[in-house]
């Protein structure tokens, strides 16, 4: 189990609930179908809310426990809501030895979250991966699908700032 801080739990609405019955009815005769239903869940609401898994594991008799432990083993699957932005920095060797680790640390004192996590107002989520397949571009960050190559410490302010300003012209 990773360090993850849950959501507070919030009442499912009736369509959700009737989803996952639905749900656990089409794969209840299939093999792995755990992890289907969850694809499923997740592909629903970008990520798995705890209030379905609690749901499901009465649904289906398959403990709790058991269920996290296959949420948390496959890193595909999201326990939290993903912020409306999403920062990526690529941690690949080009990258890193171009310094990679500078700018993390920049966007996480910035908008004060650490890697894999989300800002309280759900804005921005900063991830990291191995690298994007742009090494002459090196240190290279992905912001909402967009590559930026070359990318200095001194960026990072005008990036989340372009951001605020994009979300606030939008309002
Ligand atoms: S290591 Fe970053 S793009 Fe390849």
């Amino acid at each position: 189990m990773n360090n993850t801080v849950l959501p507070p739990l919030r009442d499912l609405e009736p369509e959700v609930q009737q989803e996952i019955d639905e749900c656990v009815e089409r794969w209840s005769d299939q093999e792995g179908n755990l992890i289907m239903i969850l694809h499923e869940i997740q592909n629903h609401h970008g990520y798995v809310p705890r209030e379905a898994s609690l749901l499901l594991a009465e649904k289906t008799g398959v403990p709790l426990a058991r269920i996290y432990e296959v949420l948390t083993f496959y890193h595909y699957f999201r326990l939290v809501p993903q912020g409306k932005h999403q920062i990526t920095v690529c941690n690949g060797t080009a990258c890193y030895l171009k310094g990679s680790a500078r700018l993390l640390s920049e966007l996480e004192n910035r908008l004060e979250i650490k890697e894999g996590e989300t800002t309280d107002d759900r804005l921005f989520h900063l991830e990291t991966v191995r690298c994007i397949g742009c090494c002459g571009m090196a240190p290279a960050v992905v912001v909402d699908g967009t590559t930026v190559g070359k990318v200095a410490t001194t960026d990072i302010a005008g990036i989340i700032e372009k951001i605020h300003i994009q979300e606030e012209t939008n309002e």
